[in-house]
C-alpha cells in the first residue's frame, strides 16, 4: 500500500501556546474543584475530601477532557464538570490505592497519604463520598446540559471506572503481585487500572458534543487507548529513575512491592522506547481524525511521555 501524504493537521490554525492554554484551564479546574469538593461534609468527611484533591496532582485527566471537547466543539459547562468529576474518581482511586490493604504508600503528591494523616476509616469514605460526588457533578439540575448528554457522561465515567476499567485493573494488579505477567497481560492490567480512566476522559471530552462524527470518535478512541498505556508505562518507569522528592509519592515501591511493571518485564530502555511508539500511534491517531484542531491534544501526547513526575 502507497502511504498517503499526511493531512497537514492543524493548517492555517495559529500556533497554540499550550502553557497558557494549560494554565488557563487548569485555574478553572482548580477553582471548580475547590468550590464543589466536601462542602457541608460533617464530622470531618469534607476536610479529608479536599486534603485528597486540592492542592496537588498534574490534572492530566480534566486537561484531557478539555482538549478533547475543544476538539470537537464541545459545550463549555459539560466538559467543566466532566473534567471535574473524572479528577474525583482519579483521586479517590488515589486514596483507596495507598491504603494498607493495597500498596501501603505514606506519601501522595508531596505530602501524608489520606490514611495516615485522617485515618484509614476516613480514608476509606472520602474515596467513597468523592465517587459519589463524580455523579452528583454530572447531573446538574440547572447547568443547561442536555439529560441525554448528562446520561451519556455518567455512562463514560462508570465504564471507565468499574470492573471493566480502573477498578478491574487495581483487582488484576493485586492479584499479580509476585507473579511473572506476558506483556500482554500486563498490557491488559494497564489498559484497565490506568488507561481506561485516562480513555475515559478522551471520550467524555469528546461526548461534551453529541453531534461528534463516528470518524473522530474512531480517532480519539485510539489516541486515547495508546496515551492511557503510555501513560502507565511512564509511572512504571519513573518508579524507578525519579526520586521520591520529585515524583511526590515514595519511589522504589514497585519493586518494593513485588509488581510486576514494564521495567520488571522488558528493562528500561525497551519501555522507554514502547512509551516512545505509543506517543506516536497517538499522534498519528489525531492525525487521520479529520478534527481541525489538535494541537492541545497532540501537545499531551508529548506531557505523557516525557514528563518527569
Ligand atoms: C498516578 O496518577 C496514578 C496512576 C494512575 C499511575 P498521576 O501521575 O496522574 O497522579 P497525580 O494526579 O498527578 O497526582
Ligand atoms: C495506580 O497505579 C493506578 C490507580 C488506579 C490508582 P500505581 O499504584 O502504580 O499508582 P502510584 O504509583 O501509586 O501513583
Ligand atoms: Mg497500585
Ligand atoms: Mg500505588
Ligand atoms: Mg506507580
Amino acid at each position: 500500500m502507497i502511504a498517503q501524504p499526511s493531512t497537514p493537521l492543524n493548517e492555517g490554525k495559529p500556533a497554540l501556546d499550550f502553557s497558557v492554554w494549560m494554565q488557563e484551564r487548569l485555574a478553572r479546574t482548580e477553582d471548580a474543584l475547590s468550590r464543589w469538593v466536601g462542602i457541608n461534609a460533617p464530622a470531618g468527611l469534607g476536610e479529608a475530601m479536599r486534603y485528597a484533591v486540592l492542592d496537588g496532582g498534574k490534572r492530566l485527566r480534566p486537561l484531557l477532557v478539555w482538549a478533547a471537547a475543544e476538539a470537537v466543539g464541545g459545550l463549555a459547562a459539560a466538559t467543566l464538570r466532566a473534567g471535574c468529576a473524572v479528577e474525583l474518581i482519579h483521586a479517590y482511586s488515589l486514596v483507596h490505592d495507598d491504603m494498607p490493604c493495597m500498596d501501603n504508600d505514606t506519601m501522595r503528591r508531596g505530602k501524608p497519604t489520606v490514611h495516615v494523616q485522617f485515618g484509614e476509616a476516613s480514608a476509606l469514605l472520602a474515596g467513597d463520598a468523592l465517587q459519589a460526588l463524580a455523579f452528583e457533578l454530572l447531573l446538574p439540575e440547572d447547568d443547561g446540559i442536555p439529560c441525554s448528554m448528562q446520561a451519556k457522561l455518567c455512562r463514560l465515567l462508570g465504564a471507565a471506572a468499574g470492573s471493566q476499567g480502573m477498578a478491574g485493573g487495581q483487582a488484576i494488579d493485586l492479584a499479580s503481585v509476585g507473579k511473572q505477567l506476558s506483556e500482554a497481560q500486563l498490557r491488559e492490567m494497564h489498559r484497565l487500572k490506568t488507561g481506561a480512566l485516562l480513555l475515559g476522559s478522551v471520550l467524555m471530552g469528546a461526548a461534551c458534543n453529541a453531534q461528534t462524527d463516528v470518524r473522530a470518535l474512531a480517532a480519539l478512541t485510539v489516541y486515547g487507548q495508546a496515551l492511557g498505556v503510555a501513560f502507565q508505562v511512564v509511572d512504571d518507569i519513573l518508579d524507578v529513575v525519579a526520586d521520591s522528592a520529585t515524583l511526590g509519592k515514595t519511589a522504589g515501591k514497585d519493586a518494593a512491592n513485588d509488581k510486576p511493571t514494564f521495567v520488571s518485564l522488558l528493562g528500561l530502555e525497551a519501555a522507554r522506547a514502547h512509551a516512545e511508539q505509543l506517543r506516536q500511534q497517538a499522534h498519528a491517531a489525531l492525525t487521520r481524525s479529520g478534527l481541525a484542531d489538535t494541537q492541545a491534544l497532540g501537545a499531551l501526547a508529548d506531557m505523557v511521555v516525557q514528563r518527569t513526575h
